[in-house]
C-alpha cells in the first residue's frame, strides 16, 4: 500500500492517496470550481478530465496554467487557484 502525501491548496494542507490527480485532491475536498471564465465568471473546475477543455488550470509549484486532471499530486506540492488570487 502506498504512503498518503500532504499537499497545499490555497494554502490549506490537505492529505490524499499516492496517485491522485491534483484535481482529485481538490474534489474530495468538496472543491468542484476553483476559476471562473473572464466574461460573466462562470464558475470552471474539472470538467473534461482528460486534458482536453483547460478549464481546470491551477499555478503548481509556482508554473501557472497546469492542468490539474493531469498532474499527479507528489509530497509538498503548492498548488494555487485564481480563486485564492480574487479573495486576496
Ligand atoms: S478538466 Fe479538461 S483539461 Fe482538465
Amino acid at each position: 500500500m502506498e504512503q498518503p502525501v500532504t499537499i497545499s491548496i490555497d494554502s490549506t494542507p490537505v492529505t490524499v492517496d499516492t496517485g491522485t490527480t491534483v484535481a482529485g485532491a481538490m474534489i474530495s475536498q468538496g472543491t468542484t470550481a476553483w476559476r471562473s471564465t473572464r466574461n460573466n465568471e462562470r464558475p470552471r473546475g474539472l470538467f473534461c478530465g482528460i486534458g482536453a477543455c483547460f478549464d481546470c488550470l491551477v499555478t503548481i509549484d509556482s508554473v501557472p496554467n497546469q492542468r490539474a486532471c493531469m498532474v499527479r499530486v507528489c509530497e509538498g506540492q503548492q498548488i494555487d487557484t485564481d480563486t485564492a488570487k480574487e479573495r486576496a
